[in-house]
């Protein structure tokens, strides 16, 4: 009897495994053969096992070489960033052993800091999935049902202004985004809902200027000013979008930020080309509209910038409000009462507790009071004669 167990235990082992392998010691065999002192190796009776260890070392070499060459695009970017911008700061970070910190097969982040106008200065590297030959081919299917998904290697450059010093120093999101990102990127963005899209006229054709009062527009557009105009003429091929903004990228969701949490950004988002030598003029552009922002070259009037307070304001009030009524809705489903209800109730404990503590002489005195109150309401309202 006890014996049974093992041997129903085998036979479930045997229908799991594969067949025995036979014509190992086959004297008729007639393939290769390989042979090294006492071991024999005959590769034609192990084709599907040599084909699936081919299978693993060509994914394990594919990822190996995916990670170098990811990493050699961002160094490649990290040392001519860094060499464009040495006058410029005062820490340019560097990191130990590497031009810059991976985050990931796919994210290299490098950073800088120290400049009048500027906190700091980071840019972030986003490569292709090179290292996941599977991942890679996901993108490929994606990009034949999705128009808009790209997947080509890029880099984004962000600076965080020094805090607005009051006064005429209002902030404002004003953006410049490629047509064909504009769908997903309004998608993400929290702070483009502040814009309205303006017509950008022949100079940017691909693009479409975003602004949230026309006449950032009209500053922005202006030749010479800031230099976006230029460099969009010369290298406008390479730029996605560039934003610049004073609020949160992402709905905040517990009410407006307290002021110490926001931040002025100036974003821009590039393909990364072969010779990345060709960023230079987005480079000194990212200084040169920190140094418009910060010495107020973008000559806005009085109107202007009380619109652009005005917008604040009301943007503040209506988080605030979203989030007390977000608040209020919870607690109605914690508690499954509505807001007046659980009011009614508290006075009522309230009422209550008083009368606890009320003398026999003054309870009398407040039932007759209540009964009074009752019948009063029951009645119906006089009709006021006129
Ligand atoms: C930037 O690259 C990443 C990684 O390949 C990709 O997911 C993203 O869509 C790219 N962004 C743009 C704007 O091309």
């Amino acid at each position: 009897m006890a014996d049974s167990t093992p041997s129903r235990l085998s036979n479930v082992f045997k229908t799991f495994m594969p067949p025995p392998r036979t014509g190992l010691a086959d004297s008729n065999y007639t393939g290769v053969e390989l042979q090294w002192k006492m071991f024999v190796i005959r590769p034609a009776l192990f084709k599907w096992d040599l084909i699936g260890l081919a299978l693993v070392l060509v994914y394990i070499l594919w990822s190996f070489v995916g990670r170098r060459w990811n990493k050699r695009i961002a160094d490649s970017w990290a040392n001519h960033w860094r060499a464009v911008i040495n006058k410029q700061v005062a820490v340019v970070n560097v990191f130990k052993h590497s031009p810059t910190l991976a985050d990931g097969p796919t994210d290299f982040l490098t950073y800088a800091s120290g400049r009048r106008g500027m906190e700091r200065l980071y840019t972030h590297i986003h490569t292709r999935p090179r290292h996941d030959i599977f991942q890679q081919l996901f993108n490929t299917a994606w990009s034949l049902v999705d128009f808009n998904a790209d997947s080509a290697d890029n880099v984004s450059i962000t600076a965080t202004l020094t805090p607005g010093a009051g006064g005429q120093d209002v902030g404002f999101v004003y953006a410049l985004v490629r047509k064909s990102k504009m769908t997903n990127l309004r998608k993400k963005r929290f702070d483009l809902g502040l814009t309205r899209t303006v017509d950008g006229g022949e100079d940017w054709t691909d693009f479409a200027p975003m602004a949230e009062v026309h006449a950032l527009a009209t500053s922005f557009a202006k030749p010479h000013l800031t230099g976006l105009v230029e460099t969009v003429r010369e290298k406008g091929d390479l730029l996605n979008w560039l934003i610049i903004s004073d609020q949160p990228a992402a709905k905040p969701t517990k009410g407006p930020l307290n002021p110490d949490e926001k931040e002025r950004v100036i974003e821009l988002n590039l393909r990364l080309p072969e010779d990345v030598t060709a960023l230079t003029p987005y480079i000194m552009l990212v200084f040169n509209l920190i140094d418009a922002i910060h010495l107020q070259k973008l000559s806005l009037n009085a109107d202007t910038l009380r619109r652009l307070q005005k917008n604040r304001v009301e943007l503040g009030a209506s988080l605030a409000k979203e989030y007390a009524k977000q608040l209020e809705d919870e607690e109605e489903e914690r508690t499954g009462k509505s807001a007046e209800e659980r009011k009614r109730i508290a006075k009522k404990a309230i009422e209550d507790a008083k009368y606890e503590k009320m003398s026999n002489e003054d309870r009398r005195k407040y039932e007759e009071k209540e009964r009074k109150k009752v019948a009063r309401k029951a009645q119906p309202k006089p009709k006021m004669k006129r």
